[in-house]
């Protein structure tokens, strides 16, 4: 047989061995319910603070309280972009997004919309490229969220999330960086952000 060569691994990869190994007793021997008070569970709750501090140093939180941990990326996308809209809107009721983002993210864009809330959808260039230029042109003094994805799940382009988010006219909003294959390769060096992972 030919050797098959599986080129898809922004979407799916095989687990790290040294991950595996670190989750292996978690799987058969510690599996305890971290909510339960008995033996097993509060051995489970202190894995379960212990992975809260490695990723919230991974993605640079203020502090583990930040981190939460959900079923998928889906519901992180839920999670983080109806979360920060509704958290901010004494403030205002306006959020931007591209064109390549994940259908998740452009559900919740769309059900907050139905809640009273706006967007606007600025495009990207043939390389799936955001211009900061146009999430400049985009902001008004409504808006409260810049939601992108940071790795793009399908060609696998890396936004330059600082430059959008850190435009002078974006100062101030936070923004929501998505996906899965984001915290893998790469590292938050300003705040606020809301990673979704
Ligand atoms: C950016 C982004 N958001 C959300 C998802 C959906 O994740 P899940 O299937 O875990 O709900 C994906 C999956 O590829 C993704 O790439």
């Amino acid at each position: 047989m030919p050797p098959r060569i599986y080129l898809d691994h922004i979407t799916t990869t095989p687990v790290d061995p040294r991950a595996f190994e670190a989750m292996r007793p978690y799987f058969s021997e510690v599996f305890g319910n971290p909510s339960s008070l008995h033996q097993p569970g509060l051995q489970a709750r202190d894995a379960l603070a212990q992975a809260r501090q490695q990723c919230a140093k991974l993605v640079n939180a203020a502090s583990p309280d930040e981190i939460y941990f959900t079923g998928g990326g889906t519901e992180a996308n839920n999670l983080a972009i109806k979360g920060v809209a509704y958290a901010s809107q004494r403030t205002g009721n306006h959020l931007v997004y591209s064109t390549a983002e994940h259908p998740s993210l452009r559900e919740s864009i769309a059900f907050l919309e139905t809640q009273g809330f706006a967007s606007t959808c600025v495009p990207v260039d043939r390389h799936g490229f955001i211009d900061p230029e146009a999430i400049r042109q985009a902001i008004t003094e409504k808006t409260v969220l810049i939601a992108t994805h940071h790795a793009n799940h399908e060609i696998g382009t890396i936004q330059r999330i600082a430059e959008i988010g850190g435009s002078p006219a974006g100062k101030g909003s936070p923004s929501s960086a998505t996906p899965p294959p984001a915290a893998a390769g790469c590292r938050s060096t300003s705040r606020p952000w809301a990673f979704t992972c």
